[in-house]
């Protein structure tokens, strides 16, 4: 199980390192979960220099390699901070940064030539949804970012299903809806790779994922985690999401133990 926090522009960077003092001293994470923060581009270095008990993660990442472009950072710049992790083609980059499928597709690519862990962002708009695109949608996003990777960078992938309906909205999509959203990743991802690199890759759910409703979504057979925006930003919200993930990853080795 992985439970992902995203930031996005919140925080301080005194008052991010008020919530990495207060995880620091909080239990360590249970048997089975790993997790990991992904706060303004901006504490990076200083975060990648402390040593912290979650994996560290970016927001963003260019498109580019070196070179003379204003502003942008690589994912050479990212592994070099500390960052372990880079979320990329999250619908609020896609819907307002002009992060379309071919810019996705690049820094997916160049996020794993650097060597780091990729968390791809994929979901449909409330309007796919209601004219029932949805499946379409979503399995379009991954074919144009994911179908090209080689077999060999298949371990440092992550998807993350968010429906851009939930996101930041407090509506959820419920058990049925993300579980059977996960089970069609996890079935293309069969097809295009193979039945081992499918079950191996983790499919996180976001989208109002609170401590009321992750035990149900963290319960779902495909759904491995969650990728999590307004309660990510509070110490205690956030521990219970792992403490969540705990008691499902330890339900799962139970089940496969018996
Ligand atoms: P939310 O955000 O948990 O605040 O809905 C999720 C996300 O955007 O990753």
């Amino acid at each position: 199980m992985l439970v992902a926090g995203n930031w996005k522009s919140n925080k301080s960077f005194n008052e991010a390192k008020e919530f990495a003092n207060a995880f620091a001293a909080m239990p360590a994470a249970p048997a089975g979960v790993e997790v990991m923060i992904a706060p303004p581009a901006p504490y990076l270095a200083a975060m990648g220099e402390a040593q912290l008990p979650f994996r560290l993660g970016a927001q963003n990442v260019s498109a580019t390699g070196p070179g003379a472009f204003t502003g942008e950072f690589t994912a050479e710049m990212l592994a070099g901070s500390g960052v372990q992790d880079v979320i990329v083609g999250h619908s609020e980059r896609r819907d307002g940064f002009g992060d379309d499928d071919k810019v996705v597709a690049e820094k997916v690519s160049r996020v794993l030539d650097a060597g780091l862990r990729v968390i791809f962002c994929c979901g449909e708009s409330l309007q796919d949804r209601q004219t029932d695109v949805h499946f379409d949608k979503v399995l379009r996003q991954l074919e144009s970012a994911v179908l090209h990777l080689p077999a060999e960078a298949m371990d440092r992938v992550v998807v993350a299903y968010e429906p851009i309906w939930a996101i930041g909205t407090g509506l959820t999509a419920s058990e049925d809806q993300a579980q059977e959203m996960h089970a069609a990743i996890r079935g293309w991802l069969r097809e295009a790779f193979d039945e081992a690199t499918a079950k191996s890759i983790p499919l996180l759910y976001g989208g109002s994922c609170k401590p009321a409703n992750a035990d149900q979504l963290f319960a779902c057979e495909d759904v491995d985690g969650g990728l999590i925006g307004g309660a990510a930003l509070d110490p205690d919200s956030f521990r219970a999401l792992v403490e969540a993930a705990g008691r499902v990853s330890e339900a799962r080795q139970q089940a496969e133990a018996s």
